[in-house]
């Protein structure tokens, strides 16, 4: 996604300049070419060497530098850039930006360049929240600025409040998204991933749920997001961090989840099932909390939970996309197997009519539940099955886009033609 994209990173004075040594970094590490601009505030805090030595590029500071080449190099530079972020973006640039001066030679890229332009304002809460600073941060969004919310916590002041310039990770994945928007394989698609484990109630404080954390449905729609798709996640429960920059649903039970999930296929172009959905749910759930000696007891104080069979949510989107034309509707399974891992994956992907089945064998200690990793083999619905090595969830997600994005166009085409 970053590889050989250009990126110009734009640093103004304030003390989270020196975050932003670290945003260079990993953008380099992941493929990109990268020219930072720094204001003449920006160098007080951090030197224009810090940045070239890690983007390995002369770095830009000075408009009037006396070059031939120097003369058009802010034209140069807008035209050749993908996407422009100015971080951490002062009070004092952003005014600049809002009212389009071009007094030095941040500014006058910013005026020069077509491509996205991300803005991540830092600074005390106070001049962040000031009325005339909400006015031009509004003025730059209208005009198709992306701002990047400053977080909450203590400032350079000691104060606390809400003014800190994002975390690397933050950044990074706004990044992406933005160029995902422009230029990524699933523009114009729209995609529902599932994520997360699913709770059925036993009574108002017991239920019965998994171990999923969320981690490989967050991947799968993280890595949809970055290229270019509109992203619905239904989310049971987990314990990773939503995603930033999807749109969420969150659900508690199986009928929950299968309400959302039916009610937002109609205009998808992809289902990807990666919750851990419960097969059975407890018939009558108590009103009240079950207590020792109550009545829910047998005669010899043990317990019997009746459970009753949930529905199958893939095998109801087949039915409801076959009922309703509904033949751009690629559909993903995941498995997740102790034994028989293939012979029950085989079964699974054609019982549920899926166009891809992921199984992963859970019964590895570092793959499956709960663990950032994860062994995988893909069974495709004409019978070819592709084995992958353990690899980070990211990955695998972004193998599996890779899979899908082709079969997306292929079966919209297919679509067309009807
Ligand atoms: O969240 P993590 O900690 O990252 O863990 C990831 C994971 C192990 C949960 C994930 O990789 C995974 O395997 N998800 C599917 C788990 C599961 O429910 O497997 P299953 O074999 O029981 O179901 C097969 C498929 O049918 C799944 O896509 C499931 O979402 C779907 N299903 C299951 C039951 C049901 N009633 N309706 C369904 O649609």
């Amino acid at each position: 996604m970053l590889e050989g994209k250009h990126i110009v990173v734009g640093v103004c004075g304030g003390i989270a300049a020196y975050k932003v040594a670290d945003l260079v970094s990993k953008l380099c590490q992941a493929g990109a070419l990268v020219d930072v601009v720094l204001t003449e505030h920006a160098e007080q805090f951090v030197s224009a060497l810090t940045f070239s030595a890690l983007s390995q590029r002369p770095v830009y500071t000075n408009l009037w530098e006396p070059t031939g080449e120097a003369a058009a190099r802010h034209i140069a530079l807008g035209q050749a850039a993908d996407l422009l972020l100015i971080a951490p973006a002062t009070a004092n640039t952003i005014a600049r930006l809002a009212h389009g001066l071009a007094d030095d030679m941040l500014t006058t890229v910013a005026l020069a360049i077509t491509a996205p332009l991300l803005i991540a304002p830092a600074m005390e809460s106070q001049m962040y929240q000031h009325p005339a600073t909400q006015a031009n941060l509004r003025l730059l969004a209208e005009r198709g600025a992306t701002i990047i919310a400053p977080e909450s916590g203590r400032l350079a002041s000691g104060e606390v409040g809400q003014g800190r310039l994002p975390e690397t990770p933050t950044l990074l994945a706004q990044i992406r998204w933005t160029l995902g928007r422009a230029t990524g394989d699933l523009v114009g698609r729209r995609v529902v991933v599932t994520a997360g484990g699913t709770r059925e109630p036993i009574d108002p404080v017991r239920y019965i749920g998994n171990h999923s954390s969320g981690l490989m449905g967050f991947a799968l729609a993280e890595e949809a997001r970055d290229r270019g798709a509109e992203t619905l996640v239904i989310a049971g429960a987990v314990s990773a961090p939503m995603p930033p920059g999807v749109e969420v649903i969150r659900v508690e039970t199986t009928l929950e989840l299968r309400d959302a999930t039916l009610a937002a296929l109609a205009d998808a172009d992809a289902l990807v099932m990666a919750a851990a959905v419960a097969d059975y749910r407890v018939e009558h759930p108590a009103a009240h909390k079950i207590k020792k000696g109550s009545a829910e007891e047998n005669g010899d104080g043990s317990l019997t939970l009746r459970l009753t069979q949930n529905p199958d949510i893939l095998a109801e989107a087949q039915a409801l996309a076959e009922a309703n034309g509904l033949t751009g509707l690629t559909r993903v399974g995941f498995a997740a197997e102790t034994h028989d891992v293939e012979r029950n994956a085989a079964a699974k992907l054609r019982r549920k009519g899926l166009h891809l089945l992921v199984a992963n064998d859970v019964s590895q200690p570092a793959s499956g539940f709960g663990v950032s990793t994860n062994q995988v083999s893909l069974f495709y619905a004409d019978g070819r099955v592709e084995r992958l090595p353990l690899l980070p969830k990211t990955e695998v997600a972004r193998i599996i886009w890779d899979r899908l994005a082709p079969l997306l166009s292929e079966r919209s085409a297919d679509k067309v033609k009807r």
